[in-house]
Parts: C-alpha cells; sequence; structure tokens
C-alpha cells in the first residue's frame, strides 16, 4: 500500500521507504518523520510488497524492520543492493535481532536504530540518510559527465572538455566552506555555478542568498547586507536583519562584487575574516555561520592598481577561484546547448514540430558569442518567435526589421547545384565538415594537437594528415 503522500515526479530526492509489518508503527512513523525530515513517504507491510515498489518508483531512503514474516531484513537488504543502487538504507531492530543487524552494517547497509527508539535519533539518522543519497546521485551523475556523457548536472548541458574541467573543480571545491571567486565573461554561467556550489554542499538544505551589488545603490547596500537597529537613521522605524543574518547556516552569492563601493567592502572584510557582522546603530556584533560566494565578470586586478578594490579583500576572495570558459572555448558544446534551448523553447511555445536547418546549425557553429551561453539562448528563443515554418533558417537569427546578420558569417554554408558531379559535390561537403570540425576541436584545446587527438579518437598522425590535407593550421588556435 501506498501511503498519504504520494509520490511526485521529484525523482525520489526526498522520498521515504518505510517497511514494517506492524500497521501502526508505520503510520507513526510516516507522520512523524514525514513532518520532521520533510520528505514524501511511501509504506510496505512487507519486504516483497516493498521491493514491488521500489522498482516502480525508486525512494532515497529505505527504514525498514528486521524482522518481518517472510522475507527478512537481512535478505531484503541483499535485495535492494542488486536492484537499485545508489540507496541509502537504515534497519530497525528489536530485541533479539541486535547480531542481525550487525551483519547488515558489514554488507553495507547506513545505519540501525533500536526499537524502542528515540525520536531525535531515528530524525537525525534519516536526514542525514537523504542527504547521503543526493550527494550519492548528485556525485554519479558528476562522473558520468566528466566521462563525457551528455546529462544535465544542476543545469548545465554540455561535455567539452573545458566545461568538464570547470565542473570538476566545482565539485572538488564545493564540500569545503571555503570563499570562492568565480570569474567569467557575461552570459558564461557564473550564477549558475554558485546555485551548484551551493547544492553541492552540506548546505544545501537552507535556500542560498543572492545579493546583486550593483542593483543596490551604496546607500542601502549596507544596511541590505547588515541590517540595522530601530532608530539607527530617519526611518529606521524597527529592527530589520541584514541579508548576512537571513543567509545564517546558508550560502550567501555576492553577485557582481567588483562594484561595491569601497566602504562597503572594508565591512565585508570583517565578515570574512572574524565571521561577524554589526548592524547599523548596534555595538554588539553578531556571529553569523555563512559561505560566501562571489562573482565577477570585470578586472579586479585592474580596479586594485586605481585603488577601487581592496587588496586586502580580493586576497580574502581569491582564496579559491574559478573561471567559467566562454562559448568558444566550449565550442563542441555550441549545438547540443542550442537544440537543449530549442526544445525548451518550443515546448513552451507549443510547436513542437519546430527543428533546426542544417543551414542554421552552421550558421550557430560559426558565428562569435560574445554573450556566451545567455547570447545563445536568447538567439534560439528569438528565433523560435520569429520562425514561420517548421524549420529555423538562418534568417530567423537575424535582426527581425532591417534583414541585418547579428554577426557576418565568415564562411558561406555549404552549397552545391546539381550541375557538380557526384565526386566533386562530396568532396566539398568533406572539405566543409572537415573545416568546421577540426576548428571546433582545435579550438576547443587551445591548439593542441595531442588533446584533440585525444579528444576526438584519432591517433595524433591521422589527426595531423587530416589538418595538412584540409588546410586547416593548429597553431592559429594557440593563445
Ligand atoms: N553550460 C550551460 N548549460 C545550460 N545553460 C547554461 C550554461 N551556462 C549558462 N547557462 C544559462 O545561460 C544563462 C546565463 O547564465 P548566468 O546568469 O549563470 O551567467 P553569468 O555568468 O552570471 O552572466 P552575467 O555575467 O551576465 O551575470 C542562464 O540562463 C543559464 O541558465
Ligand atoms: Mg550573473
Amino acid at each position: 500500500m501506498t501511503g498519504e503522500n504520494r509520490p511526485t515526479a521529484m525523482e525520489g530526492a526526498r522520498r521515504l521507504l518505510i517497511v514494517d509489518d506492524d500497521e501502526d508503527m508505520l503510520k507513526l512513523l510516516a507522520k512523524m518523520l514525514g513532518k520532521h525530515c520533510q520528505c514524501e513517504t511511501m509504506l510496505a507491510n512487507s519486504a516483497d510488497e516493498a521491493l514491488a515498489l521500489l522498482e516502480h518508483t525508486p525512494p532515497a531512503v529505505v527504514l525498514s524492520d528486521i524482522r518481518m514474516p517472510g522475507m527478512d531484513g537481512l535478505r531484503f537488504f541483499e535485495q535492494i543492493n542488486h536492484h537499485v543502487p545508489a540507496i541509502t538504507t537504515i534497519l530497525m531492530s528489536g530485541y533479539g535481532t541486535i547480531e542481525m543487524a550487525v551483519q547488515v552494517l558489514k554488507k553495507g547497509a547506513y545505519d540501525f536504530i533500536e526499537k524502542p527508539f528515540d525520536r531525535d535519533r531515528i530524525t537525525q539518522t534519516v536526514s542525514r540518510a537523504l542527504e547521503r543519497t543526493r550527494l550519492m546521485r548528485e556525485n554519479e551523475r558528476l562522473q558520468q559527465m566528466l566521462h563525457g556523457q551528455k546529462v544535465a548536472v544542476h543545469g548545465f548541458i554540455g561535455s567539452s572538455a573545458a566545461l568538464r574541467r570547470t565542473l570538476a573543480r566545482l565539485g572538488r571545491v564545493a564540500a569545503s566552506d571555503v570563499t570562492v571567486l568565480i570569474r567569467g565573461e557575461s552570459g558564461t554561467g557564473k550564477e549558475l555555478a554558485a546555485h551548484a556550489l551551493h547544492a553541492m554542499s552540506a548546505r544545501a538544505h537552507n535556500p542560498m542568498i543572492t545579493v546583486n551589488c550593483p542593483a543596490l545603490p551604496e546607500a542601502i547596500l549596507e544596511s541590505e547586507l547588515f541590517g540595522y537597529r530601530r532608530g539607527a537613521f530617519t526611518g529606521a522605524n524597527q529592527d530589520k536583519r541584514g541579508l548576512f543574518q537571513e543567509a545564517d547556516g546558508s550560502t550567501i552569492l555576492l553577485d557582481e562584487i567588483a562594484d561595491i563601493p569601497v566602504s562597503v567592502q572594508t565591512k565585508l572584510l570583517r565578515v570574512l575574516q572574524e565571521k561577524e557582522i554589526r548592524p547599523l546603530g548596534q555595538n554588539k556584533t553578531v556571529q553569523v555561520d555563512v559561505r560566501v560566494l562571489a562573482s565577477t565578470n570585470q578586472d579586479l586586478e585592474a580596479k586594485m592598481q586605481v585603488g577601487q578594490f581592496r587588496e586586502d579583500l580580493y586576497h580574502r576572495l581569491n582564496v579559491m577561484s574559478i573561471t567559467m570558459p566562454t562559448l568558444e572555448q566550449m565550442a563542441s558544446d555550441i549545438i547540443p546547448l542550442a537544440q537543449a534551448f530549442l526544445e525548451k523553447f518550443r515546448e513552451e511555445s507549443d510547436r513542437d514540430q519546430l527543428e533546426f536547418s542544417t543551414v542554421a546549425l552552421s550558421y550557430l557553429m560559426r558565428r562569435k558569442w560574445p554573450g556566451n551561453v545567455r547570447e545563445l539562448r536568447n538567439a534560439v528563443q528569438r528565433a523560435v518567435l520569429l520562425c514561420e515554418g517548421n524549420e529555423i533558417g538562418c534568417n530567423d537569427f537575424f535582426d527581425d526589421e532591417g534583414g541585418e546578420c547579428l554577426e557576418p558569417l565568415t564562411a558561406a554554408p555549404t552549397v552545391w547545384n546539381d550541375s557538380m558531379g557526384y565526386k566533386e559535390a562530396k568532396e566539398q561537403a568533406l572539405a566543409h565538415f572537415h573545416d568546421n570540425y577540426l576548428s571546433a576541436i582545435l579550438r576547443e584545446h587551445q591548439g593542441n594537437i595531442t588533446h584533440a587527438a585525444r579528444a576526438s579518437g584519432l591517433d595524433r598522425q591521422a589527426l595531423q594528415r587530416l589538418l595538412r590535407r584540409y588546410g586547416v593550421q593548429s597553431s592559429t588556435f594557440r593563445s
């Protein structure tokens, strides 16, 4: 039987399956854990029933009694492990079953809880188990992505070497509390990276607070960040908690940090050093437990030189920095990204039939993207709106009125006419393909032939032969 909270489409991220032959116990646990662990519950009276449920709707955590009629907890655990990886199992043992519980622990169960149980202990154990499964699954997806499989991790689409390197670095620093400075050109996914860092950290169960620094005028930035006491200034009619206090126990993202005035920079330095803030108009400081992430697309070093950015704050923020790759560096992701955006926008506008023409794809590959992924996303969105038929052509990316190209094509897409012989047409198509492909792969690997060969699955000599044959020079891609 299923519990009162039926499974939803949340991929079982916070779904708990409780198995016990005692009906009252099931109801009690479902009510208590559903509320305190904020999870949805599924209930089963026996291991067999649980296994049937598991296959259909895999939960994140299984909490099961050890002694049950039919299949006991030990065999049940072996079956779960066999059928569903990345699941966390907790066993409940009553009098006389401790030995069995120890055996199950040895086989890899997460924990066992003795009956009669303590409410806090069981709640904490289940919460930790839910978190464990989440991290395990996230890690699995990250590994798949790092091995080149096309999956979306924390909203990131793509499998280029540049993006994989960045995601691997994000994964490595996510779990610690270290301050991270996320750098990169506009539209490269800095905010997405901040969300990913937060989601992969132990603070993920609390919402991340984002401060859009340039949007807040100097006069209110300080009071927004640190809060104020009633009477601190005219109009301060009551105490107000600042964003740092709101982010206590969680993460704060200072978006576009280069734009904050030097006066506020000084106070920020104190938070980073002392982990404490002082609301305006208050003498006492307040301790806060906040992880700070900051992002910028500006040249902080240049700002430092002219005294617009404090050097000590710069060093504090720069403990760990991550630079997001430009879309040019992720060239092999352009088409998968464009396809993903097309799927999203055509679904939103109810136009399932819409596809890119080959010419449109070639155009996307060849034009420059100074606004990076965001610009690509916007271009696809606009093309979906402009396109009248079922095939998006090159024209749909051009500015509507004047028919002016956003950025000139660097070369004409392949065209051939029927007077061309088969061999000639094929040669031209091949030349076009090789020019595109070889340029993209070399661009992605900054002209490094060994790396490009490895990524394309060719051996070095074969790649060099192709480069010579199609006149592509690796040196032009070296930075
Ligand atoms: N690899 C990616 N896969 C999918 N979507 C992406 C990727 N990178 C960026 N995006 C999307 O592109 C848009 C811009 O990303 P984001 O706002 O994180 O960039 P940013 O670097 O903070 O930009 P800005 O400097 O303009 O603030 C968002 O819609 C984001 O979801
Ligand atoms: Mg941003």
